[in-house]
C-alpha cells in the first residue's frame, strides 16, 4: 500500500516535530510504559536490550526525528536501512506497528496535552508514522522473503 502525506499534513508535523523533540525524554518514557503492558513485545526489547547494551531508546527518538524529514525521505536511506537490519534481526513484523502506534500517540498526547496535541496534530503524526512505517515494513518483508528463500546468508 502506498501512502501518500498531504502538504497540511507535513506542515504540522513540521510544525510541532521541535515540541516533540524538547519532550523527547518523557515522550518515551511514557510511551515504553504503554507498549510493555504487551509482555511478548517487551521481550523483543529485553532480549535486544541485551545484544545491544542498550536501552531501546532510540526507536521513539528514531520516530520523533525522522518524521520531520518526511518531505526529503532521501536523507533518510541509511538509517531505513540499519533499522531494517535490527528489526529482522529482531523479529519486528507488520503485526507490531499498530502496537507502537497505539503506544506512541497517546504519549504524545499525554505529555503535550490536548491543547498542543489537538487531534490534528494527532491524526497527522499518525499518518506520518504510518509512511515511515509502511516503508520500513515493505523492506523488512523482502528481507524476510530473501531469507526464507535462502538467496543470502542469515
Ligand atoms: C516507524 C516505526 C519504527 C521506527 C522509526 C523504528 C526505529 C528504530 C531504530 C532507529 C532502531 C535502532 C536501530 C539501530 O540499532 O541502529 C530500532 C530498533 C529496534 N526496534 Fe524499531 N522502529 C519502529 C518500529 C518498531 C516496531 C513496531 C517494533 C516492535 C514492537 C520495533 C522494535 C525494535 C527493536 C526490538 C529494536 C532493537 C532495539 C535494541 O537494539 O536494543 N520497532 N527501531
Amino acid at each position: 500500500m502506498t501512502r501518500t502525506l498531504s502538504p497540511e499534513t507535513i506542515a504540522t508535523v513540521k510544525a510541532t516535530g521541535p515540541a516533540l523533540q524538547q519532550h523527547g525524554v518523557a515522550i518515551t518514557t511514557a510511551m515504553y510504559a504503554r507498549l510493555f503492558q504487551n509482555e511478548a513485545v517487551k521481550d523483543m526489547f529485553d532480549a535486544a536490550a541485551q545484544e545491544s547494551g542498550e536501552q531501546p531508546r532510540r526507536l521513539a527518538a528514531a520516530i520523533l526525528g525522522y518524521a520531520q524529514n518526511i518531505d526529503k525521505l532521501q536523507n533518510l536511506t541509511g538509517a531505513v536501512g540499519r533499522m531494517v537490519a535490527r528489526h529482522v534481526e529482531t523479529g519486528v513484523k507488520a503485526e507490531h506497528y499498530p502496537l507502537v502506534a497505539e503506544a506512541l500517540l497517546p504519549a504524545i498526547r499525554e505529555v503535550l496535552g490536548e491543547e498542543v496535541a489537538t487531534d490534528a496534530v494527532l491524526a497527522a503524526w499518525g499518518d506520518a508514522y504510518w509512511f515511515l512505517a509502511d516503508l520500513l515494513i515493505a523492506a523488512e518483508q523482502a528481507r524476510y522473503d530473501e531469507l526464507e528463500a535462502g538467496e543470502v546468508a542469515a
